[in-house]
């Protein structure tokens, strides 16, 4: 029993995280609100503004703490890594000594395409840069600062999602890949600094969010905090949702701008667009479609948004009432986002699906969920699609426009834009992180190395 307890204590130490739930982290609630007094009397008058906190107010109103303005900025020391690790992915040419461009000039275009759906560390580095010249911190929900000692967090900025995408196949006379060889000195460059030795990197932030991205360094860099899609690919003692943050994709379908639409202008009932895997996901698709393809107000089509070009998606979603996610070889797609920003309320069929900020959203409000058991039922679908009226759409259409700005990447950011979204989430995180931080160094004094008191606990075989 003893024995139970004490490597307990230390899987609690490290902030491993057990499926079985060892609940170690305090209660997500007590959050704190951005409810920020500037960006209050700056955007006071802006109905967006009004709207957005609106719907927090239901999920913050119970256990939320309010602080001042100026502790709800997160403060983010941000590494500066080798312009190889970054801006160079993006074929950018620096020019003297600094490794970061100099955004007040010009910002390097990330490649476009499917390539941006899983942009984010771009869009978060940018802000950082951005954060150095800000004049005015209303909407400002983080600022890069220059002191580590001073950090809520330490950022990677490991453009590590386009490095997947372009340089993780082997070139003639290569023997690794680029991909490969920049995990291997991400490895040693964070080992040796003094920021990760000092928190053993369970206050980095590392983002992740091509599935594949980070394949080879996400065992070693596990501490960290991970900006991920979703947890498909990871065991969850690499990943989860207390330890990580989920982050939305860009959508790849355009913004549907003015939308005056209304329940009987959107002619389809139901839209689907996607691939068939032959993985996991993909018989719950052929399935779907073998359903509904007699419905005739029914969109079921197979095939990448890119191939049938995105003109067409765009008007499909923005004329249909209500748009399938189905889990595909992952349990997250963009196909939600796109959905989103086209106003077209999602009904997600995807159980192991994780959504972005959802401690402070409630997506029930604005979107469908059906269980793929249920979902595979004859009729179930089509059948609680119809059952949703014109006053309920209409409430739902609604939130979607209200909430659709909390999933926007731009540059600059914007108040409650997805970059900054993604920064208060990671806020929200940091009580929780301080707390394994403090509870590491009870011991401080014993001075016995992490990796020794690690090694020396027999983590039983079959405990996972
Ligand atoms: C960084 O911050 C710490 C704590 O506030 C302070 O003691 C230290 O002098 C600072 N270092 C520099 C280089 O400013
Ligand atoms: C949307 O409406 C506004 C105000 O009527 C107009 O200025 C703007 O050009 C419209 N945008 C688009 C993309 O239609």
């Amino acid at each position: 029993m003893l024995f139970i307890l004490s490597w307990f204590f230390v899987l609690r130490l490290i902030g491993w995280s057990h499926p079985v739930g060892l609940s170690i982290w305090p209660n997500p609630k007590l959050h704190v609100v951005a409810d920020d007094e500037n960006s209050k009397s700056q955007n006071g008058n802006d109905p967006s503004t009004t709207k957005i906190s609106s719907i927090f107010e239901e999920a913050n109103s119970k256990n939320s703490m309010k602080f001042s303005s100026k502790s709800e900025v997160l403060k983010v020391f941000m590494y500066d890594l080798p312009s190889e690790f970054h801006f160079d992915l993006l074929e950018w040419k620096g020019t003297g000594n600094s490794v970061w461009p100099d955004i007040r000039t010009s910002i390097p275009e990330y490649p476009g395409g499917l390539n941006l759906q899983h942009s984010i560390e771009y869009w978060l580095t940018l802000d950082l840069l951005h954060s150095e010249h800000a004049q005015d911190f209303g909407g400002r929900s983080a600022v890069r600062v220059k002191n580590s000692s001073e950090s809520d967090v330490v950022f990677v900025p490991f453009f590590s999602s386009i490095c997947y995408n372009r340089y993780s196949r082997l070139k003639p006379h290569e023997k690794k890949t680029v991909n490969t060889i920049l995990q291997q000195k991400l490895i040693s460059y964070l080992k040796s600094q003094k920021e990760w030795k000092r928190s053993g990197g369970i206050d980095h932030v590392v983002v992740a969010h091509h599935p594949n991205s980070l394949l080879d360094a996400r065992s070693q860099l596990w501490p960290a905090m991970f900006i991920l899609a979703d947890f498909g690919r990871y065991p969850p003692t690499i990943a989860n949702i207390e330890k990580d943050v989920i982050a939305p994709y860009k959508h790849v379908i355009r913004r549907f701008i003015n939308d005056s639409s209304d329940f009987d202008s959107r002619a389809t009932l139901l839209y689907f667009q996607g691939a068939i895997y032959r993985k996991d996901g993909g018989t719950v698709r052929q399935e779907l479609f073998y359903m509904l393809k007699d419905e005739k107000d029914v969109h079921f089509s197979f095939g990448s948004v890119l191939k049938d070009g995105i003109k067409s998606a765009t008007r499909g979603m923005h004329s249909s009432k209500f748009c399938l996610n189905i889990a595909g070889d992952t349990p997250s797609s963009n196909r939600l986002f796109d959905a989103i920003a086209s106003h077209c309320v999602p009904v997600i069929i995807s159980d192991e699906i994780e959504l972005p900020y959802e401690d402070v959203l409630d997506y029930s409000k604005f979107s469908i969920f059906i269980r793929t058991s249920d979902a595979l039922k004859e009729k179930f679908v089509i059948n609680l699609i119809r059952g949703i009226g014109k006053d309920e759409w209409n409430n739902m259409w609604r939130k979607l426009k209200d909430i659709e700005n909390l999933f926007e990447y731009q540059f600059p950011s914007r108040e409650n834009d997805a970059v900054q979204m993604i920064w208060q989430s990671i806020a929200r995180k940091v009580p929780a992180i301080n707390l394994k931080l403090h509870k590491a160094k009870r011991f401080s004094r014993t001075h016995v190395p992490r990796e020794r008191w690690l090694k020396s606990i027999p983590i039983p075989k079959n405990f996972w």
